[in-house]
């Protein structure tokens, strides 16, 4: 688990389902693709990521990834 905090403007509650899609950006020179890319990343992965914010206190990304068991790792416990 990784998290990511900051104290900055916050994101208001009616925003935080627009975060990932496609072009949403408040930034006059966004593109918008920032969390786009960040969420298909860590999908690939089958991981997921989850905000929680504050408007005026800041924001909490967090993002989960699985851990991996190689096949040579089980081999032992299955002879
Ligand atoms: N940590 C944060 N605090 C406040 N708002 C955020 C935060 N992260 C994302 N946002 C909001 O989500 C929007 C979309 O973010 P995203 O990273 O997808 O694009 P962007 O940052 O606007 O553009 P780019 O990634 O090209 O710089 C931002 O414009 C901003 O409104
Ligand atoms: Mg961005």
């Amino acid at each position: 688990m990784i998290r990511f905090s900051d104290e900055g403007c916050g994101i208001p509650v009616d925003k935080l389902k627009k975060l990932g899609v496609p072009f949403y950006t408040t930034k006059e020179n966004g593109t918008g693709l920032g969390l786009m890319v960040s969420y298909n990343i860590v999908e690939n992965h089958k991981g997921n990521i989850h905000v929680i914010s504050k408007v005026g206190k800041g924001t909490t990304f967090t993002i989960s990834l699985p851990l991996s068991v190689s096949s040579k790792c089980l081999q032992p416990a299955l002879q």
